[in-house]
């Protein structure tokens, strides 16, 4: 009973997680479900506290009470599976933490169970991919915030630290740490798809080599572009293939994977009347990109406006990509955010979402310069409805959109999709716009179905018969 915490699912992420737990000081126990993965963490941890375990039950009794059990096992059923086995050995008290990808609702389900059987439970997201996993990841626990207490040294110490603030922060009751997570997730979707975007103008419309574009992010990611996202996509486009010695980029597939946690953040937005357009086009894209052969045959078949001769002036376009792409990742992050906030109201959860923006500073993928205003924005203005709306951002965009007019334009005239660009410069101009066209859908809908209108001038619901 000496080991102070145990860590169960020794792949890339969970291995990472324990030689980072062990690091700080930890005592780790660590078991996986197969041997092979844990006889190799042994071998590569020399020197640190990680104590290897081949049968639940040993590895369950090495632990300190009440018990800390970290699981880094894949998503969906290998989670209910794991739980069932260690729950005959835990006592009331103990906790088990997922810091996996699962669904919040997955969480609050296993969360129910658990808590009618004394065991607490935190549904963790962790961001950061394997490096961070190792060197200090973004943490975003929920659960019951006592049971939270009993695990926070460790996760605060595992964290990222950003000016002396660890990446690590309460966010609230039951699955809303996964809930966060998985909201980063889409948020992740929209900003590399907007870089994508980018990118696809700077080569195609501007002409630039891949080293020049290159050198454009390694500049932008100086200023208040600065993120991790653009920092490896300049490096990215510098790796050369080993093969054909081609930008190493001209030779992936342009074919888009995705594991889910995107899907469910615009599945979760709509099923919640929240307008999440541009991560949800980010989605859309990937599903479109999947369609390889299809887009190939089309491109034979379909035409656009032709290639467009007229030359841009670099220097003044380079500046008006940078502008859209800042615009399209202010509106993109506003939409999570108020997913965020719209969710929380409905859950009672009272995310916090200053420290949410301030838990993404550092060790997570979206980590970026511009979250620090963020976070101020919601420290000044807690209920605030839109970050478009808060001075600092109203400002930015009343600036930038020239230059998000003039590309989504351009993609336009000359039959380039930029389907978060534009979603953006939509999403924008709806959000301003006073006195919408809904009036003549609500005159439709009450003309076929008599489901009834709303007046501007007296309240109540009228019917019309409109023939
Ligand atoms: C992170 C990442 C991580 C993973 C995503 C990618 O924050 O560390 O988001 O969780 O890279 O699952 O998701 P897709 O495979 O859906 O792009």
């Amino acid at each position: 009973m000496s080991n102070t915490i145990g860590v169960i699912g020794l792949g890339v992420m969970g291995r990472n997680i324990a030689l980072n737990m062990a690091g700080k000081g930890e005592q780790v126990a660590v078991y996986n479900y197969t041997r092979d993965l844990t006889d190799d963490l042994v071998k590569k941890s020399e020197g640190h506290s990680i104590h290897p375990y081949y049968e639940i039950q040993d590895f369950v009794y090495s632990l300190k009470t009440p018990r800390k059990i970290f699981l880094m096992v894949t998503a969906g059923k290998p989670v209910d599976s794991v739980i069932g086995t260690l729950v005959p050995f835990l006592e009331a008290g103990d906790v088990i933490m997922d810091g996996g990808n699962s669904h919040y609702k997955d969480t609050e389900r296993r969360y129910d169970e658990l808590k009618s059987k004394g065991i607490g439970y935190l549904g963790i997201g962790i961001s950061g991919g394997e490096v961070g996993a190792l060197n200090g990841p973004s943490i975003m626990p929920g659960g019951d915030k006592n049971v939270y207490e009993k695990a926070a040294s460790i996760l605060t110490k595992i964290a990222a630290q950003v000016d002396a603030d660890p990446c690590c922060v309460y966010m609230g009751p039951k699955g809303s740490g996964h809930f966060v997570k998985m909201v980063h997730n889409g948020i992740e979707y929209a900003d590399m798809q907007l870089i994508a975007e980018t990118y696809t103008f700077l080569r195609k419309r501007l002409r630039l080599s891949v080293n020049e574009i290159a050198d454009i992010f390694e500049i932008w990611n100086q200023g208040e572009l600065k993120s991790y996202l653009i920092q490896i996509t300049a490096e990215i486009l510098r790796k050369k293939d080993d093969v054909t010695g081609l930008p190493l980029i001209d030779v992936i597939l342009d074919k888009t994977g995705q594991k889910g946690t995107g899907k469910w953040t615009s599945i979760q937005a709509i099923d919640n009347g929240i307008p999440s357009s541009i991560i949800t086009e980010s989605l859309f894209a990937r599903y479109i990109s999947s369609l390889k052969e299809e887009r190939v045959y089309a491109e034979n078949i379909l035409t656009g406006p032709g290639i467009d001769q007229r030359s841009l002036d670099k220097d003044v376009w380079i500046e008006y990509i940078r502008q859209a792409f800042y615009m399209g990742k202010i509106c993109a992050y506003a939409q999570g955010f108020i997913q965020y906030k719209m969710t929380s109201e409905l859950y009672g959860w009272n995310l916090p979402l200053k420290d949410i923006a301030l838990i993404f500073r550092g060790g997570c993928i979206i980590r970026a310069e511009f979250l620090n205003v963020i976070s101020e924005t919601y420290q000044e203005q807690p209920n605030l409805a839109n970050l478009l709306i808060a001075p600092y951002f109203a400002e930015k965009v009343k600036e930038y959109q020239k230059g998000l007019r003039k590309v989504v334009c351009e993609g336009i005239n000359s039959g380039t999709s930029f389907p978060c660009l534009s979603a953006s410069l939509t999403y924008y101009d709806s959000y301003r716009t006073g006195i919408s066209n809904a009036n003549l859908l609500q005159a439709q809908r009450d003309y076929f179905g008599a489901h009834t209108y709303e007046r501007s001038d007296v309240a109540g619901f009228f019917h019309t018969n409109w023939q």
